[in-house]
């Protein structure tokens, strides 16, 4: 080859080279109809963002060549809206704790079964849709765990979830075994966690925040690995998501407008909490106080609808 022919190749290839990492960056989609937010190219064949609502949301993505949906938001998929656009649903439902190693399996297994592009939403598209498309992108797109923590910072995901940044950070390609067990039938729509069992871990977060409370407000002695942050906000999340459930909304108004109060005090207690794990003295008498009405709202509640 003739050297300036070779040169001409040579600036050709880190042109192309470049133009593949300009494009592999995501980049937020603005121009989305008001049925859908906080969208992302996270990759050409994987986006993230809210849960879609009705059919212009769902003709925006088909729009959009996406073929698949994934939710793991806790929320019954509108797998029929979807179905009426030629998008197939998988409903993988994650907790904000972080993304459990069956999760990332299945994750891992639809990325080569199903036909994509991807649509990867939770209810807001902030914290655990980007952590599961960042997760999906370095099973099935070579990401490195950098490049997956800097999207989930980009997409707005709070460090309030560690759990969602270690999901990413740490992140393992499953094993073939993993996969094999994974097997090839993926949900349209999850059972979704009862009333009764959305009690049971929101008791199990109470007790660990009474815990806290004993301790100052910190985390206490006896378990290290409790933070009065991170538990606050999950706490705060269970009594949004269980507002959000069919479940919910077929009780009567008022029991709605007592999950409502308790998520505010939750969301209160998790204001107050913010950024405290074992460092400088948090406002107690607040976090008091707002401790204080959430647990007047579980009695208040129990009293009229359980006992
Ligand atoms: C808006 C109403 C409401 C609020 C607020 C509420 N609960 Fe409940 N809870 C219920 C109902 C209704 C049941 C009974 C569910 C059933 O048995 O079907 C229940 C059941 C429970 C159970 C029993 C679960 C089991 O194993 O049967 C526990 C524990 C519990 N709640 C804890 C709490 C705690 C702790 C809080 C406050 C942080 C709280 N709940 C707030 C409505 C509420």
């Amino acid at each position: 080859m003739k050297p300036r022919l070779m040169f001409a190749s040579l600036a050709l290839l880190v042109a192309a080279l470049v133009a593949v990492r300009v494009n592999a960056a995501p980049v937020a989609i603005t121009n989305t109809p008001p049925a859908i937010h906080n969208v992302f190219r996270v990759t050409p064949r994987v986006f993230s963002g809210s849960q879609p609502e009705g059919a212009a949301a769902f003709a925006w993505l088909a729009s959009q060549g996406i073929k698949t949906i994934v939710s793991v938001d806790g929320a019954r998929p509108d797998v029929e809206a979807a179905r009426r656009h030629g998008l197939r649903y998988v409903h993988l439902p994650v907790g904000y704790d972080g993304i459990s190693t069956n999760r990332v399996a299945e994750l891992a297994k639809l990325a080569g079964a199903l036909p994509g592009p991807f649509y990867v939403h939770c209810h807001h598209g902030k914290h655990r849709g980007p952590a599961a498309a960042a997760v999906l992108c370095e099973a099935a797109e070579k990401w490195s765990a950098a490049e997956a923590e800097a999207f989930i910072k980009q997409a707005g995901t709070s460090p309030d979830y560690p759990g969602l940044y270690r999901s990413v950070r740490e992140f393992h390609p499953p094993e073939r075994g993993a996969l094999a067990a994974v097997g090839n039938s993926f949900p349209e729509a999850a059972a979704t966690p009862g009333l009764v069992q959305s009690m049971v871990a929101i008791d199990t977060l109470v007790e660990r925040l009474r815990a806290c409370q004993k301790a100052g407000w910190r985390t206490p002695p006896e378990h290290p690995d409790v933070s009065p942050a991170h538990e606050a906000v999950q706490l705060w999340e269970q009594f949004c998501e269980l507002g959000r459930t069919k479940e919910a909304k077929g009780k009567p108004a008022s029991f709605g407008d007592r999950l409502s109060a308790t998520a505010n005090a939750a969301d209160e207690l998790r204001q107050c909490l913010r950024g405290t794990t074992s460092g400088p003295d948090p406002k107690s008498a607040s976090a008091d106080a707002a401790f204080s009405r959430i647990t007047d709202n579980c009695a208040a509640c129990h009293k009229k609808y359980r006992n």
